[in-house]
């Protein structure tokens, strides 16, 4: 039988920081219950902000040629997504964001170039979110599931869980709690175990 296959992207600038634990974390999981994970440091990548050029108007393909398309290629192959990134400023990390924002190639393929309706959406990937901010604001995630949101519906994505933690500053911050990292890999798990149920069908 064939392994589903997930994507896990690593949003936060920190190699070891609290996201990227907690990531780790879900990806052990993953691979645990049989699911092949690739994994994508952001922070690793030449990726540049979309210049809003609107290259990609014609056939929907970015014009701006980095490692974007190779990072786009993977996520789109896999039937699951684990995305990490620490709340700044309310949203996400700014490699998560130009990650998304170049993702506007495929909004302008989808729904200018193949002038798909909006009322037909395919869900027919999973994502899983994990994200971590140090203060304890009722409010502190509602920008960052808004931006997930619409990425998600880009992507042709439904979100299966988030795993939002709050009052986590510094690098290491999360290893004081073990059930936070538990959580995360039965997460992890149980995701690859849904993905690979479905695939099945
Ligand atoms: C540029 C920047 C902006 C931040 N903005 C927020 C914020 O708006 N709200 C908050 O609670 N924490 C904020 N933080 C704290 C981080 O969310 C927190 O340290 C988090 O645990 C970092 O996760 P990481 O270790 O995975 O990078 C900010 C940190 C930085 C560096």
């Amino acid at each position: 039988m064939k392994a589903s296959k997930i994507v896990a992207v690593y949003g936060s600038p920190r190699r070891k920081g609290n996201t990227a634990t907690l990531l780790k974390k879900a990806v052990e999981g993953a691979r645990d219950a049989g699911a092949q994970v690739e994994e994508i440091v952001l922070r690793d990548l030449k990726m540049s902000p979309c210049l809003e050029i609107y290259g990609c108007n014609k056939a929907g393909e970015c014009r701006l040629k980095d490692d974007f398309q190779q990072a786009r290629d993977h996520i789109l192959a896999a039937q699951g997504l684990m995305l990490a990134s620490p709340v700044f400023f309310y949203t996400v990390s700014a490699h998560t964001k130009i990650l998304m924002d170049r993702f506007q190639s495929l909004w302008v393929k989808k729904y200018w170039v193949e002038q798909t309706r909006k009322d037909q959406p395919k869900l027919h990937r999973k994502g899983l979110f994990i994200a971590a901010g140090a203060t304890q604001g009722k409010k502190l995630f509602d920008g960052i599931l808004l931006s997930l949101r619409y990425f998600f519906d880009v992507i042709d994505m439904e979100l299966w869980k988030a795993l939002l933690y709050r009052g986590l500053d510094f690098e290491g911050d999360v290893l004081k709690f073990p059930q936070y990292l538990d959580e995360a890999y039965q997460a992890g798990k149980q995701f690859a175990e849904t993905i690979g149920n479905e695939s099945k069908i």
